[in-house]
């Protein structure tokens, strides 16, 4: 009989493709997906460390799957294995083997190619989880089975892989290792695969996707812009997008992939971070504000409708309301479609961590609440220009609410509309009757 593997997905997007994968390597082994916990043979969480928040929630869940499996061999006699993985699993797989023994697997971003041998090894009785944190030297892509299951219109395909940059405040150099871009052929051939099963958009993945520059088949090295033509020309992908990109690694090609692809989308998650010059030299970003700036009107060049979000830390330490002020201007200045802002968390063994200028946790709160308030009116803005505008709108899924169904514009907004309206998978003009912060209202077009 099937055995049934819950995944619970933490983090970015990186996670969200490794957690399919993941299924994908334990299928051979007969797990099959569920969405119920309670009727799982395994669970898997895949864990993010980026803030303390999201890294303490682990430990919490681990409670609650330390009962869960104490009741089940009680009540039925039947095990339930527990495995952890991700950016959490590699920063402190010692730590959650020590702390909590009931795990049975502890598996890094970069090995989770070895889950079937780890799972293969799994002795019930033991009270030590079997550990894979290393970074291995082959490519782990090199190992996965191909995709077991269709990803749905819209899916993920990681390109590239660790971080090289170091920003002082961020642990994903110490989780995901060094920066590494899978060659041309492999993501190629995913891309095949996954238009043969129904995708329609691709989103290539990379903690800084656009510094990729994998080896060609001729053996030569393409930069990121280039993989992007070449993805273009595939039959049947009608939307392309890209994340997270890094303001060094923008090119000329990239530019101009903007400026000339269709498929492109016209959407771009550009992080900066703060909009002052003290703090950006201090978080390691190595480029200042003007130089985000010329970036931005370089791109908007080339593709005017351009819509764009990004990253903000406040109270990053030694940050002054001066500071802060500058971060609002660059806000001001830019204009975001829509964005992600973050307080400082200190994160172990990162440089800013030992800064002494910490700042006070009320003032984060504070400039939080500020930064949020004015990114709430930019998306706001921007989703009511829409307004009575048709676009087209890629269908994706039943939405929550019954009778609907869900989809995304080209500049990534969720947009709701009667169900009657074509089918999964379709890309579908809608006009726009109803915009709200968060979403879009469409209705068909009648066709005459
Ligand atoms: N590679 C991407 C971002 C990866 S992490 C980039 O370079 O832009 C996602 C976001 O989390 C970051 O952009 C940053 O805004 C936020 N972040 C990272 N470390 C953080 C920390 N220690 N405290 C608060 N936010 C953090
Ligand atoms: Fe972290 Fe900076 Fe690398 Fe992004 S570029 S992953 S923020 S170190
Ligand atoms: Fe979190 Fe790891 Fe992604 S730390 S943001 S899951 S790379």
């Amino acid at each position: 009989m099937a055995k049934k593997l819950y995944i619970k997905t933490y983090g970015c997007q990186m996670n969200v493709y490794d957690s399919a994968r993941m299924a994908d390597t334990l299928a051979p082994l007969g797990y099959v997906e569920t969405d119920i916990v309670d009727d799982a043979d395994m669970v898997v969480i895949n864990t993010c460390h980026i803030r303390e928040k999201a890294a303490e929630k682990v430990f919490s869940e681990l409670g609650r799957l330390r009962r869960m499996k104490e009741t089940r061999k009680s009540d039925q006699d039947k095990d339930l294995s527990i495995a952890v993985a991700g950016c959490v699993a590699q920063a402190e797989g010692e730590e959650i083997a020590r702390r909590a023994p009931w795990v049975d697997v502890i598996v890094g971003p970069q090995a989770y190619h070895t889950l079937p041998e780890l799972v293969s090894k799994l002795d019930p009785s033991s009270r030590r989880a079997v550990i894979n944190t290393d970074f291995p030297v082959e490519d782990k892509f090199d190992f996965l089975p191909e995709e077991h299951t269709p990803r749905g219109p819209a899916a993920f395909l990681s390109v590239q892989e660790g971080c090289d940059k170091f920003c002082t405040f961020c642990v994903v150099p110490y989780t995901r290792g060094a920066e590494f871009s899978r060659p041309v052929k492999s993501i190629m051939d995913e891309a095949k695969r996954l238009i043969a099963s129904g995708t329609v958009e691709l989103s290539l993945l990379g903690q800084n996707v656009n510094a990729w520059h994998g080896e060609a088949e001729d053996g030569s090295t393409w930069n990121f812009g280039r993989l992007l033509y070449a993805l273009a020309e595939l039959d049947g992908l009608k939307r392309l997008r890209y994340t997270t990109s890094h303001p060094l690694d923008m090119h000329d090609t990239l530019y101009e992939a903007h400026a000339n692809i269709p498929q492109l989308m016209p959407y771009l998650h550009l992080p900066v971070q703060s909009g002052s010059n003290r703090i950006l030299s201090a978080m390691n970003r190595r480029h200042d504000r003007d130089t985000y700036f010329r970036i931005i009107d370089r791109l908007r060049d080339g593709r005017p409708d351009l819509a764009l979000s990004g990253d903000f830390i406040v109270g990053f330490p030694g940050e002054t309301d001066r500071d802060f002020a500058d971060t609002l201007n660059l806000i001001n200045t830019v204009n975001y479609a829509s964005a992600y802002s973050f307080k400082y968390s200190p994160r172990p063994g990162t440089p800013a961590a030992n800064e002494e200028m910490q700042v006070d946790e009320a003032v984060k709160s504070e400039r939080l609440a500020g930064l949020q308030q004015v990114l709430a009116a930019q998306q706001r803005a921007f989703n009511h220009s829409k307004l009575d505008q048709v676009m087209d709108v890629l269908i994706e899924r039943p939405a929550n609410r019954v009778g609907q169904k869900a989809g995304r514009s080209p500049w990534m907004q969720a947009v709701h509309f009667n169900e009657t309206a074509g089918a999964i998978g379709d890309i579908i003009p809608l006009k726009i009757v109803s915009a709200t912060q968060n979403s879009l209202a469409g209705e068909p077009i009648l066709s005459v």
